[in-house]
């Protein structure tokens, strides 16, 4: 058994948004989200590059990394540290790009559209300390609050669709 544990790679595997943080040459941060995620063995798990120009410039001249992802209906997650390797053009960026042609609609057609590949070695995994569970909630009553206010927003977003002018194309 490697680092990640299943509920990590449970997570990483539903969840299809990570954050990634990397280092300026200059020393500040930079952060930005990716929606490829994938756990690639249990030490490992990757992002492919599509339009990420900032994290994968700094990746070369610092491969230290930190991602996170949270779940937002339990509001629960994880954040990992480790140290990223670029793969472009070899067997892991082919391997990748296989498994996007064959993965979830979520990745569907883009794999044309990856530039390289960043896998990251985890060195610390760690679980994230959620306050809304101070209360005493349990999962399932975090889930369905979680539930109803996102349902909510989607309601508003698509009443105000309903209300705004017809577009012209
Ligand atoms: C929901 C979402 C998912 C994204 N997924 C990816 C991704 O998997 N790979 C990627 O390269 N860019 C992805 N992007 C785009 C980058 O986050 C965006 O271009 C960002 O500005 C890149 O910043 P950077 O160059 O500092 O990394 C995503 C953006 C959003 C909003």
């Amino acid at each position: 058994m490697g680092i990640l544990t299943e509920a990590m790679q449970r997570a990483l595997t539903e969840q299809r948004l990570i954050f990634v943080a990397t280092v300026c040459p200059d020393g500040t941060p930079n952060l930005s989200p990716k929606g490829t995620v994938m756990v690639w063995d249990d030490d490992h798990v990757l992002f492919t590059d599509l339009a990420s120009p900032g994290t994968m410039r700094n990746l070369e001249s610092n491969p230290a990394i930190e991602i996170n992802t949270v779940d937002v209906f339990a509001r629960q997650g994880f954040r990992f540290k480790g140290v990223a390797e670029i793969h472009k053009g070899d067997d892991i960026h082919e391997a990748v790009l296989e498994r996007m042609r064959n993965g979830p609609s979520t990745l569907n057609g883009l794999d044309s559209r990856v530039r390289s590949v960043a896998l990251i070695r985890v060195e610390q995994a760690l679980p994230l300390v959620s306050p809304g569970y101070w209360g005493g909630a349990t999962e399932a009553q975090m889930r369905q609050t979680w539930q109803e206010y996102w349902s909510g927003v989607n309601s508003t977003w698509s009443e105000n669709q309903a209300g705004a002018p017809a577009s012209n194309s």
